[in-house]
């Protein structure tokens, strides 16, 4: 009796000092593990290619980490950014609908598509996004072996674009131009897609040295990058990581971005808000899009967003990635603390966060969010933790993948609003003469 009592006033205090988000309201259908892996395996072309990968250390399975998640179809597309030597494939397939809980992973769009060293062929990926023409995203890194003496920077970073409706799965690779992106020190971790006015792109660079967000134009091709040093760098005081009695010092740059949902400014032009955080930080900090889309602030160097980006406030612990959907609801992850986490992006960031699983031993470092089109929310959990310190053993589950449902789509498939341009008030005059000019070609017609 006494000791119950005590724990739960323990725990109470703990709760204080620190507190997690708030349970949610509507309830939650519980996160079920879908896919589990001791180590990632592919679906070779034949034993003997699997036999002599392995035999070349092109495939040294503790080195294959999955990263992002996407959804398209009837699959998830999976990421294995080639951090270490002996990834075969970066970007790769498994189907939606489980039909065996470790399934072997398809490379995409095939294994020639994933050819190290070719740099026509994809290099290093960290995560994709499907917009909703159905046009996949892809970040090529370009550089390899990012965790290893002797960094590879032979392919150029690029955006590679493939048009999934029409099932070739051609890809049309766009390199960055070096002055927008540095190829030795680049490091593209995450994208979202604003399919507005001719596409944009909003990409992570969570370069060491050069932390920003890259914009890129995909009707001119043109893009450009916008730092702001307080918000886009990892502090000190959230570059540990503790969990489950391992501790890792890792002070990552931007790294999660989240695009919300259209609103209507007061002068009747149509905005967006993107959210981001560095991985080594416990803020949420978002910006107007129509800011990144301000192609002169690139040019003006660090400082020019400082007056436009917004402080959201605190975290409980530090997010890896996250998402949006189509409503504002936003998905992250709380890496210190085992926990996913959501926010409905209408309430302050300050009230509304709240916890909606936590789980010391299935939630162990939330990397990346994808939604389906049946409301279900997906995330990888991967351990990077022990990835990084090269502590990863192939005894024990190393890679999950979890599934809600939560009735969200993704924010690709957000509403569109229409531009209002402000004008005098005569001006609806054209409009009414046109209707009328309709209504008596509709008479003459009849
Ligand atoms: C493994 O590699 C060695 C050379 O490194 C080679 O002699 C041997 O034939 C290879 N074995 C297989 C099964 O490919
Ligand atoms: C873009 O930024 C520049 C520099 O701050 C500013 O002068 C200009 O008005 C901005 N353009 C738009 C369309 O907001
Ligand atoms: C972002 O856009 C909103 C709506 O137009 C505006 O009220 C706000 O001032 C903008 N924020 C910044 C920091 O520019
Ligand atoms: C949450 O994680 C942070 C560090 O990431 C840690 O300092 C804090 O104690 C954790 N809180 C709880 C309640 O676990
Ligand atoms: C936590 O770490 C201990 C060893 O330090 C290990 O035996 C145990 O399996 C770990 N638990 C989980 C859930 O990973």
């Amino acid at each position: 009796m006494i000791a119950l009592v005590l724990l739960a006033a323990v725990a109470a205090a703990a709760a204080q000092n620190d507190p997690l988000p708030r349970q949610p309201a509507p309830r939650r259908e519980q996160f079920r593990v879908i896919y589990e892996w001791n180590a990632i395996d592919f679906d070779w072309e034949s034993s003997q290619d699997r036999l002599a990968y392995l035999n070349a250390s092109k495939y040294i399975p503790q080195n294959v980490l999955v990263s992002g998640i996407n959804y398209y179809g009837e699959n998830l597309f999976l990421t294995m950014p080639r951090m270490l030597d002996g990834v075969p494939a970066t970007l790769a397939t498994i189907p939606v609908t489980p039909v065996d809980t470790a399934p072997k992973l398809r490379p995409f769009p095939s294994w020639e598509q994933n050819e190290k060293g070719n740099c026509e062929a994809l290099q290093f990926v960290q995560n994709i996004e499907i917009d909703k023409n159905g046009i996949m995203w892809i970040l090529d890194n370009g550089r390899v072996g990012t965790l290893t003496q002797s960094p590879d920077p032979k392919c150029s970073p690029s955006l590679v674009l493939i048009d999934l409706k029409s099932g070739k799965n051609e890809m049309e690779r766009i390199p960055f131009s070096e002055d927008v992106v540095n190829p030795k020190t680049t490091y593209l971790n995450d994208i979202v897609v604003d399919n507005r006015d001719g596409d944009y792109a909003y990409i992570t660079d969570n370069s060491a040295v050069d932390p920003g967000i890259i914009v890129f134009r995909r009707s001119d091709k043109t893009s450009w990058k916008v730092r702001d040093t307080p918000s886009m760098s990892s502090v000190g005081e959230a570059s540990t990581f503790r969990l489950n009695g391992t501790t890792v010092n890792l002070p990552v740059n931007i790294d999660g971005i989240a695009l919300g949902p259209q609103f209507r400014t007061e002068d009747g032009r149509v905005d967006r808000k993107v959210y981001y955080c560095p991985l080594s930080s416990f803020h949420l900090y978002a910006i107007n899009a129509s800011v990144l889309r301000n192609e002169s602030l690139g040019q003006i160097g660090d400082g020019a967003l400082r007056p436009y980006v917004q402080d959201l406030g605190t975290k409980a612990s530090q997010t890896d990635g996250m998402k949006m959907d189509s409503a504002g609801l936003l998905f992250y992850g709380l890496i210190g603390n085992s926990t996913i986490a959501e926010w409905n992006s209408a309430v302050d960031f300050r009230e509304g966060q709240r916890t909606i699983a936590r789980d010391i031993n299935y939630i162990q470092w939330v990397d990346r969010f994808t939604f389906d089109n049946k409301g279900n929310v997906y995330v990888v959990i991967n351990r990077l933790y022990n990835f990084v310190k090269n502590l990863v053993s192939l005894n024990e589950v190393n890679y999950r993948i979890l599934k809600s449902h939560t009735g969200s789509k993704s924010y690709v498939f957000g509403e569109d609003l229409e531009e209002v341009k402000k004008q005098p008030n005569t001006a609806t005059l054209p409009a009414v003469t046109s209707s009328l000019l309709l209504l008596t070609i509709a008479h003459l017609l009849a």
